[in-house]
C-alpha cells in the first residue's frame, strides 16, 4: 500500500515537472516566433515503440509539436542494444547530428533506451559526444519531464541512469501512433538470462503490472477508439509471478477478454518453457485472442539450446507446437532463430533446418549471432567464423521463405475478418488490413475504413501478403 501511494505521488510530481517544462518551452518558442518541434526515433522492439509513445505523450503535453527529424528542435533516439549493429546505427546517426547542432545551438538531443544501460556506452558518449543534452535509461523513462526541466535550468549534459528498479509509475500521458490499436505493457524486465542475451542486464528483473492497472488502461483505450491491443512483455508467459497476489497470464487474458468493445487481443513474446496448458486452453476458447503465436525457438539443436540456457529441448518444443496446433488448429506460428551461436556445428545447424521444416513457420526472424559483452556466451570458446555463419544464414533464410510462402497460400480463396490499418503504401486507392494470423492484405477501399474490422476475400497470395477484395 505504502509503495502504491509513493507511485501516485510520483505521477503527480511528474505532472508538476510537465507544467514547469511547458513554461520553458513556451518562453523559447516565443523567442523563436514559432512552436518548438520534436522527433522521436525508435530502434528495436515493440517495447521500445510503446516507450516512445510515452515520450511523445510527455513532449506534446509540454508544448512541443511533432516534426520530421531534419526540422526538429529536439531529437530523441530511443535505442536498442540487443545486437551490435543496433549500436553502430545510433553512433552513425549521432555523427550526422553533430554539424546540425553546431549550426543550431538551441537544438536538443536526447538518448534513452537499452543502449544507455551499458556503462561503456555512456562513458563513450560523455567522452566523445559532448553535444548530447539528455541521457537516461529504461528504468526512469517516467522522469523524462523532470530531466527536461533539469536541462533547461542547468545548460549542461544531464545523465540519469538507474541500474534497476521495482517502481512502476502509472497514468502518465502517451501519444499513440494508431488510434485503433495499441501496445499495453503488462510486465517489464526478464529473469531468463539466455546466455547470448543482454536484455536481462539492460531491462532489469522481471516485474508485472497489477491486473487492475492493466484492465483500467485497456478500458480507457477502448473508450478512446482502440479495438486491438498487443500485450507486451519480454516473457508474457511468466506474467504475475511476482505480484503480491499472484495471477497467471491465462487468468489475465480471461479478464481482458471480458472488456466490452475490445475486439482483438495479441501478445508477445512467449517463452516456450513457460507456455502453460492453461494458456493453450484459453487460446482455444477465446473469441478475441488472435490466431497467432510468436514462439521463439532460437535453435533446433538440443545441445545448443542447453548452451543458450533456453531450458527446453527440440523434442519438447515440437511437442508443445503439436499441443497448440491441436487446440487452435488454424493458428499461425512465427519464431526467432539465431545462427552462429558459439560452438554451433553444421550438424547443429541441420537440426535448426529440420525444426523449421517440421514446424513450418508462417514467418521467422533470423538473426546472426551477435556477441554482447557481459553475457556468458561472449566468452564461450569456438566463436563461429563469419563466412560460415553467413552461409548458414543464407540457407536458413531461403528455407524459411520457401515454407512461409507455401503456408501463406493455404488461405487463398477464403474470406477473413481484417482490421484495416492504413492506406496501402503502393497504391492510394487501396487499403491494408491485418488478418487475425498477422498477415497483411491489400484491397480496394477508402481511408474511412481505417480502424474498422471488415470481411475480405483473399483472392491472391503474393508470398508474404495477399491481394483481396471487400466482401459484401
Ligand atoms: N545475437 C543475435 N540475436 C539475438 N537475439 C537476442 N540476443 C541476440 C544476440 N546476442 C534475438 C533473439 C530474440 C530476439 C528478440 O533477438 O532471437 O528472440
Ligand atoms: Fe533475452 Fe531470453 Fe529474456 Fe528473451 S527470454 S529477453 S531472449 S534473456
Amino acid at each position: 500500500m505504502m509503495l502504491e501511494n509513493q507511485k501516485d505521488t510520483e505521477t503527480l510530481r511528474q505532472y508538476d515537472f510537465m507544467e514547469k517544462a511547458r513554461g520553458y518551452v513556451k518562453k523559447k518558442s516565443e523567442e523563436l516566433g514559432r512552436p518548438l518541434t520534436f522527433c522521436v526515433t525508435t530502434f528495436g522492439c515493440q517495447m521500445n515503440a510503446r516507450d516512445s509513445e510515452k515520450l511523445r505523450g510527455i513532449l506534446e503535453k509540454i508544448g512541443y509539436v511533432e516534426a520530421e527529424e531534419e526540422k526538429a528542435d529536439f531529437v530523441i533516439y530511443n535505442t536498442c542494444t540487443v545486437r551490435e549493429n543496433a549500436n553502430t546505427r545510433v553512433y552513425g546517426r549521432l555523427g550526422q547530428l553533430k554539424p546540425r547542432k553546431k549550426k543550431n545551438p538551441h537544438m536538443m538531443i536526447g538518448l534513452c533506451g537499452c543502449m544507455m544501460q551499458e556503462p561503456e556506452v555512456v562513458e563513450k558518449l560523455k567522452k566523445s559526444y559532448h553535444f548530447i543534452d539528455i541521457i537516461f535509461g529504461t528504468h526512469n523513462i517516467f522522469k523524462f519531464a523532470e530531466l527536461i526541466v533539469t536541462r533547461f535550468e542547468s545548460e549542461r549534459m544531464v545523465i540519469d541512469i538507474w541500474k534497476d528498479t521495482d517502481m512502476i509509475v502509472e497514468d502518465l500521458p502517451n501519444e499513440r501512433k494508431y488510434f485503433f490499436k495499441s501496445g499495453v505493457n503488462i510486465m517489464f524486465g526478464c529473469n531468463n538470462f539466455c546466455s547470448y542475451c543482454i536484455v536481462p542486464y539492460v531491462r532489469g528483473r522481471e516485474r508485472s503490472r497489477k491486473p487492475e492497472a492493466i484492465i483500467r488502461e485497456i478500458e480507457r483505450l477502448v473508450a478512446d477508439g482502440v479495438v486491438e491491443v498487443m500485450l507486451l512483455g519480454q516473457n508474457v508467459n511468466s506474467y504475475g509471478k511476482t505480484l503480491d497476489t499472484p495471477m497467471t497470464f491465462a487468468q489475465l487474458l480471461r479478464e481482458i477478454e471480458k472488456i466490452k468493445g475490445l475486439e482483438r487481443i495479441r501478445f508477445m513474446t512467449s517463452h516456450p518453457k513457460d507456455l502453460s496448458d492453461e494458456l493453450i486452453e484459453v487460446m482455444g476458447q477465446s473469441k478475441k485472442i488472435c490466431k497467432h503465436l510468436h514462439l521463439p525457438v532460437q535453435s533446433g539443436s538440443s545441445r545448443i539450446l542447453k548452451e543458450m540456457n533456453r531450458r527446453y529441448t527440440k523434442e519438447q518444443y515440437l511437442t508443445l507446437v503439436e499441443k497448440i496446433r491441436k487446440a487452435v488448429p488454424d493458428i499461425s506460428l512465427t519464431t526467432d532463430i539465431i545462427v552462429g551461436f558459439p560452438g554451433e556445428t553444421e550438424e547443429d545447424f541441420q537440426e535448426t533446418l529440420d525444426i523449421v521444416r517440421k514446424v513450418r513457420y508462417d514467418s521467422a526472424f533470423t538473426f546472426i549471432y551477435s556477441k554482447r559483452t557481459g553475457t556468458p556466451a561472449a566468452v564461450m570458446e569456438d566463436q563461429v567464423p563469419e563466412d560460415v555463419i553467413k552461409d548458414r544464414f543464407d540457407r536458413l533464410l531461403s528455407e524459411v521463405q520457401t515454407i512461409a510462402s507455401e503456408v501463406c497460400s493455404v488461405h487463398e480463396g477464403t474470406a477473413q475478418t481484417v482490421l484495416v490499418e492504413s492506406v496501402s503504401d503502393h497504391d492510394s486507392s487501396m487499403v491494408t488490413g491485418r488478418l487475425s494470423n498477422n498477415l497483411l492484405v491489400h484491397f480496394e477501399g477508402s481511408q474511412e475504413l481505417i480502424g474498422q474490422l471488415v470481411d475480405v476475400h483473399l483472392t491472391e497470395c503474393k508470398g508474404f501478403y495477399y491481394l483481396g477484395s471487400l466482401a459484401d
